[in-house]
């Protein structure tokens, strides 16, 4: 067992935000399954949103978040985080993360849905030099323990404890070591769960192989509520390619210019769907590119910006243009084939202003979180800036409550007495592989209660053998993931099945219109 004060799970934006902010005060340990920049974070491309134009107001990007997120978002979290969304950037700038910049100012990109420029960038691979940023400040730290190859499997709580406190509190994570196939459990004052999304329980998607939703689903089984989970985004711009499949096209290419045409025709079919054309929100976007797709039976769409100067094109989206042209497309020449895919996860873990979730103890932020932020559909580039913000409000929150966050009692170590090491690992890569089918095709971009209710007797009847398994053999990460996937997929489907509205991500033939009002769907374990 070992014994800090807080425990992070994760160490993407929103966990190493959070470790920095707490690290003058108290020692932190955070955990991280696979690699240390193996989360989405080091993946993000286009940006952060902020209102730093002169042009621009606080109102403005308020609006455009709510108008994103079809009035589902709350106000009150909408504001808290424009609002500290300067501040945030700041921040980063002192740790060193080099935006570009025109003249003195930063240069601002545009992206779908923002009325205004305002994403600071980092040419197109702004998530990486985030990344680099933080992990460098925290590993300088010296109270702050990084700790990669780490899978955690489910929250420490009352229930493990040696004598039981009633105290109803959450004491940190068991932890499967990769290397030595061993569970640990990790203790502290305070855990944070900053463990991302759950895009890969879908068949395409952005998401880097880890995004399984295990946060979601720990902190679900421990006893949190969990939100919004139907509200799947979509990116609409993926790289369309037999061996490259989840390589984003960042939405910015639309932002500086770039057009969506059917491959065949040449046609220019946005102002056909939206008078936003290419900048409206990306759940329009994605349906559109779908509905092409679907209509004339094609395999991609292209997005094209070969119309500018190449110059400005190859300078703007550099990576972008390097990986193009080792796949044999030159996008300064010619259109770039792309599908929709699944992008990020809206839904998540029930918090509030500063981070705390149902259970004592218990913070989340990022992605793994329904802060309020986004509603039903996520604007552009908002998502780094809510780990920003409330990895900082979860710390903030820690720091103030100290004295009433009790050390942790001694706890039961991991008992595997009664497993054996699996004979039988078929069944994980067989159901893995089935149940992202059935949610790309049943709980995907449009939804019929038929499909879902499919997907939902499916899920049924996996849910019986993966626990059966779970309950007989040693825990391997691909088990983990296997029973948190199923988990999120079973969240997702009776959320979807529970909105009986077209609202947002959440687009079903069934109940093609919008109710007069929004209501959250709130699962209760
Ligand atoms: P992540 O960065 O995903 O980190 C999760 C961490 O949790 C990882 O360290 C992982 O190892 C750890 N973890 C997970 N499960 C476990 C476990 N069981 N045990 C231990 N550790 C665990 N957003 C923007 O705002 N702007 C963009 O330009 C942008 N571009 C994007 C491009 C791509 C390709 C993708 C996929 C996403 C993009 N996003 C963007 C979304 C954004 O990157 C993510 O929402 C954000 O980075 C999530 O950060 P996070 O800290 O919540 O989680
Ligand atoms: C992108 O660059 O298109 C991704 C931006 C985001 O997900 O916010």
């Amino acid at each position: 067992m070992s014994e800090y004060d807080v425990i992070i799970v994760g160490s993407g934006a929103a966990g190493l935000t959070a470790a920095i902010a707490l690290a003058d005060h108290c020692k932190v340990l955070v955990l991280a399954k696979g690699e240390l920049t193996g989360g989405s974070t080091a993946w993000a491309q286009g940006g952060i949103a902020a209102v730093l134009d002169a042009g621009d107001t606080f109102e403005n990007h308020i609006d455009d978040t709510m108008v994103a997120g079809a009035g589902l978002n709350r106000r009150e979290t909408v504001e808290f985080v424009v609002e500290n969304a300067p501040a945030s950037i700041e921040r980063l700038v002192e740790m060193g993360v080099p935006f570009n910049k025109d003249a003195e100012a930063l240069h601002l990109t545009r992206e779908g849905g923002h009325s205004h420029r305002r994403i600071v960038h980092v040419d197109d691979a702004t998530g990486w030099a985030v990344q680099a940023a933080l992990l460098k400040t925290a590993d300088a730290h010296p109270n702050i323990t990084l700790l990669p190859g780490q899978a955690c499997v489910d929250l420490i709580t009352g229930r493990h404890e040696e004598r039981y406190s009633g105290s109803g509190r959450v004491w940190g994570v068991y932890a499967l070591d990769e290397k030595t196939g061993k569970v640990h459990a990790h203790v502290g004052r305070a855990t944070i769960l900053a463990s991302g999304g759950a895009g890969r329980v879908y068949q395409f998607s952005t998401a880097p192989r880890g995004a399984t939703g295990d946060g979601i689903a720990m902190a679900w089984r421990a006893g949190c509520r969990v939100s919004n989970m139907e509200m799947m985004q979509f990116h609409p711009t993926c790289l369309f390619n037999l061996d490259v499949k989840n390589f984003l096209i960042t939405e910015a290419v639309r932002g500086e210019g770039g057009i969506l045409k059917h491959p065949e025709t040449g046609h220019r079919y946005m102002p056909d769907y939206d008078a936003r054309a290419e900048l409206a929100p990306r759940d329009v976007v994605a349906r559109a590119n779908d509905d092409q797709i679907k209509r004339s039976g094609l395999d991609y769409v292209h997005l094209d910006i070969s119309h500018l100067d190449p110059d400005f094109v190859a300078g703007h989206f550099p990576n972008i243009y390097e990986k193009l042209l080792t796949l044999g497309i030159d996008m300064t020449r010619q259109p770039i084939p792309v599908v929709p895919a699944q992008h990020y996860t809206c839904g998540g873990i029930l918090i509030d202003l500063a981070g705390r979730t149902d259970l004592p103890g218990l913070y989340a932020a990022g992605e793994c979180t329904e802060s309020g932020l986004h509603g039903a559909n996520r604007l552009a580039s908002n998502s780094l800036l809510e780990c920003f913000v409330f990895g900082e409000a979860a710390a903030k929150d820690i720091i103030a409550r100290w004295d009433q966050l009790e050390p942790p009692p001694a706890i039961r170590p991991w008992d595997e007495s009664r497993v054996t090491d699996s004979d039988e690992e078929v069944i994980i890569k067989q159901n893995w592989t089935e149940i992202r089918r059935f949610m790309w095709n049943y709980v995907g971009i449009v939804r019929t209660t038929k499909r879902l209710e499919r997907a939902q007797h499916r899920i049924n009847m996996m849910t019986g053998e993966v626990e059966d398994y779970y309950g007989h053999f040693r825990v391997t990460t691909d088990l983990i993931e296997l029973r948190n996937l199923l988990q999120c997929a079973d969240l997702i489907v009776k959320s979807a099945l529970h909105r009986k509205e077209s609202r947002g991500l959440h687009y079903t033939l069934d109940y093609p219109e919008m109710l007069p009002q929004a209501v959250d769907t709130v699962l209760v374990p």
